[in-house]
């Protein structure tokens, strides 16, 4: 038996006063039974590693791939309940921070855990103002890309290229620094974000506008031509500040997992942001809201849209933007998203494909395919109509979505870092290749 003690149930907790939080499980291969303590519904993979057929077995472990049902960390920053459709960063519901709050007092929210005083945001927002301009030198090194070179690629790159330039970003365990890094990294995003975009265009870089707020100033690096002042259309500069609030974090998803994955080796905050911006550039990931425009285009008009639900049913094809690993109900990010798509087309003019979105929409949220497998619209459905609308090409959708992650991967990185559980990420395996066998020189080769 596990010497392990069960964790008691609380004594609040009347009806379940006498029970025992723990799993015993019997190993029908020897008969043994083992008892191995349960806390938050969680048990502890290691504890299985005691289950064990003879003294030489490595030990029971558990098979997941792609982790869907393995807690790899404890988290305080982000929660999410997908058969409700609730997400809240540090307790607070999306839906009043889209509402209520700007990207920049969000990102202080969910690096620090409370929402700032007038003070803090004023110092917060001074210092990542202040962190706009990138070194000249990595204007030469996007220079040096195709015109048609892809954004994520260049912002991949650029990004491991700046921890060249800040070598003291390696003390990841001095506070001073890592705030530093938050403040560059959160600062510098946009700026290399719009210069990616500008090189696509052959067009002169603007340069940060330190008067404007933060999506103000990455709408003035990107659309600035000859002005001398560049004034942000305040509808899209606050339909981009939501669109940022919305996708500043989302818990342990693949990018997320990216970063806490390779910043555990302890590399510096720029080259582990490189690789979680890479695991974003996926179509499976950052990408889908470019799927959702091509499917709009493909299917052409509002008539043809029975013909390609039919087509979805059949399994020939997907209803991109819809469908979620973890919401089994209305994304409640795609509700606010929704909502500023009219906003936008106010200003910019209504986007045909919308006609065909909705119908989409309607004929799935009625249809029991749909209904069945509980496939709602994803923040993807309608984001790709809007970054259309503002003159985005596809393939800047990717990066919209990375200027804001960056607060919630820095979060991420940072508990991590400063939680004593955690180790340099090492998964195990399950090895069913060739046991040992000799060399075969090469004349003797089938
Ligand atoms: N269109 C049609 N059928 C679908 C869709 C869809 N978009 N999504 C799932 N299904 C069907 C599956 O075929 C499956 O049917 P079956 O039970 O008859 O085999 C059933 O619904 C369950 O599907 P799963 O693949 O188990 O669902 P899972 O939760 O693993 O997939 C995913 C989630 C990958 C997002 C999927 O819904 C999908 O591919 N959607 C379209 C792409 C998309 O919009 N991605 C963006 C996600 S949001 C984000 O990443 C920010």
């Amino acid at each position: 038996m596990n010497p392990t003690k069960p964790i008691v149930a609380p004594a609040s907790d009347k009806t379940n006063a006498a029970r025992r939080e723990s799993l015993t499980i019997t190993d029908n291969r020897t008969g043994r039974q083992y008892e191995v303590p349960v806390q938050h519904d969680t048990i502890r993979a290691i504890d299985l590693r005691q289950i064990k057929v003879n003294e030489d077995d490595f030990g029971m472990m558990t098979y997941d791939p792609a982790y869907t049902n393995t807690a790899s960390c404890i988290s305080r920053i982000t929660f999410i309940d997908g058969d409700k459709g609730i997400l809240r960063y540090r307790g607070y519901p999306i839906e009043e921070l889209a509402e209520k709050s700007t990207y920049l007092e969000t990102a202080y929210l969910i690096l620090h855990g409370e929402l700032p005083t007038n003070a803090q945001l004023e110092d917060w927002t001074y210092h990542v103002t202040h962190h706009t301009f990138i070194h000249e030198s990595i204007k030469k090194f996007l220079d040096g890309f195709h015109y048609d070179a892809h954004p994520m690629g260049m912002i991949i790159s650029a990004v491991a290229a700046l921890s060249t330039f800040y070598p003291d970003a390696k003390n990841i365990f001095d506070e001073d620094s890592r705030r530093k890094q938050t403040w560059r990294l959160i600062g510098k995003m946009p700026t290399l974000a719009a210069f990616t975009y500008r090189h696509s265009l052959g067009m002169p870089y603007a340069y940060p506008d330190n008067e404007l707020s933060y999506p103000g100033n990455f709408l003035n690096m990107l659309f600035r031509t000859t002005e001398l002042k560049y004034r942000p259309n305040p509808t899209l500069e606050r339909a981009l500040d939501v669109l940022f609030i919305l996708h500043a974090d989302h818990e342990q998803n693949c990018s997320t997992s990216a970063m806490r994955g390779v910043g555990s080796s302890h590399v510096d905050p720029y080259s582990a942001i490189a690789a979680a911006t890479a695991a974003l550039y996926g179509p499976l990931h950052g990408g889908a809201n470019e799927a959702v425009l091509r499917m709009l285009l493909e299917i052409g008009s509002v008539n043809r849209v029975p013909d390609y639900i039919k087509q979805v049913k059949s399994g020939e094809q997907k209803l991109m933007g819809f469908g979620h690993c973890v919401y089994k109900n209305y994304d409640p990010r795609a509700k606010i998203v929704k909502h500023i798509a009219y906003e936008v087309f106010d200003v910019m003019g209504r986007n045909p494909l919308i006609d065909i979105a909705l119908e989409c929409e309607r004929i799935a949220l009625e249809d029991d395919y749909f209904v069945k497998r509980k496939l709602y619209p994803n923040v993807d459905f309608y984001t790709g109509l809007i970054y259309q609308s503002m003159g985005f090409p596809m393939t800047m959708f990717p990066v919209l979505f990375a200027i804001p992650r960056t607060s919630g991967w820095i979060a991420q990185w940072q508990e991590m870092l400063l939680d004593p559980e955690q180790k340099i990420a090492r998964p195990r395996q399950i090895y069913l290749g060739s046991d040992e066998r000799s060399y075969i020189p090469m004349d003797h080769r089938g």
